[in-house]
């Protein structure tokens, strides 16, 4: 039942969340990176990451997702993490690993800068993306789906260095986050945030927000 008494709890919650999450605001902002150097240490990520930074999906393989426009202290902290072992990918440990902590800020530095490039919306039944659209604007009350703009802000562009833009990331890479986060093989999210809210997701919800965020445009 969509009741205020479903409402009122998880808004106290939210605010309570922020107030918990505050103090990790700083913590990605390291020293500024040099934009040219991390350009050269990613001479090595372009084979997935692609030379634009926007990712890409092959055919029936695990996606590489687009790097371009995501905040340098997030790109950071999963560097680190993958790094650290917190997050775990056997494409991607390695890489992260081959790089120093200079090298961590510069590349993040690097992608940053770069302008998240366009692409073709991906093909959906508008019934699977008016569901997804709802679950990402409004989210589901009676299930406990919190929306998604409630942490990863207006127009789900991402805020800080604690919550990615969604926007326009390959719906391929958004699925299998998703569902990492609900089987529990990614939890490297602080406070178990993301992996409480996709628990309790289906696969249709997961699609169907997935489809719809990867066709939106990123506004900043
Ligand atoms: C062999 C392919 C490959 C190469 C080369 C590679 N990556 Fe990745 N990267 C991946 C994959 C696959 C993922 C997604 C991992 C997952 O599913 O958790 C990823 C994820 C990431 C993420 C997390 C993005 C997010 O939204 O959370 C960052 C940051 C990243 N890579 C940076 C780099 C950098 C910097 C380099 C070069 C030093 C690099 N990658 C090289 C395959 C690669
Ligand atoms: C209570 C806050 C909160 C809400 C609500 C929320 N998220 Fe997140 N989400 C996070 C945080 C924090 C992270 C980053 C975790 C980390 O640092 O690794 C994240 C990360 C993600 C990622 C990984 C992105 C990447 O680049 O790897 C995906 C995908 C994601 N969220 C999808 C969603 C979707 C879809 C919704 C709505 C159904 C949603 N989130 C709602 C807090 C939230």
């Amino acid at each position: 039942m969509r009741t205020k008494r479903n409402k009122l709890p998880y808004a106290a919650a939210l605010a309570w969340l922020s107030a918990v999450l505050m103090p990790l605001g700083g913590m990605g902002a390291a020293n500024a990176g040099n934009i040219e150097a991390g350009k050269a240490a990613a001479a090595v990520c372009v084979a997935c990451h692609q030379v634009d930074g926007g990712g890409m999906a092959p055919a029936g393989a695990e996606p590489w997702p687009a790097l371009a426009g995501l905040d340098a202290g997030y790109i950071i902290k999963q560097l680190n993490d993958f790094k650290s072992g917190a997050r775990k990918n056997v494409s991607m440990q390695p890489f992260a690993q081959m790089l120093n902590d200079q090298q961590v800020t510069d590349v993040a530095a690097y992608y940053a800068s770069l302008p998240l490039p366009a692409r073709e919306a991906p093909e959906a039944d508008r019934e699977l993306l008016a569901h997804g659209e709802k679950l990402a604007l409004q989210g589901d009350w009676d299930r406990y789906i919190v929306r998604c703009v409630a942490c990863h802000g207006p127009g789900n562009a991402g805020v800080g260095s604690d919550f990615p833009r969604l926007a326009g990331q390959l719906p391929e890479y958004l699925r299998r986050q998703l569902q990492a986060y609900r089987d529990g093989s990614r939890s490297n999210d602080p406070q178990d945030l993301m992996g409480s809210i996709a628990r309790r997701m289906s696969d249709r919800d997961i699609e169907a927000v997935s489809l719809w965020l990867g066709s939106q445009p990123v506004q900043k």
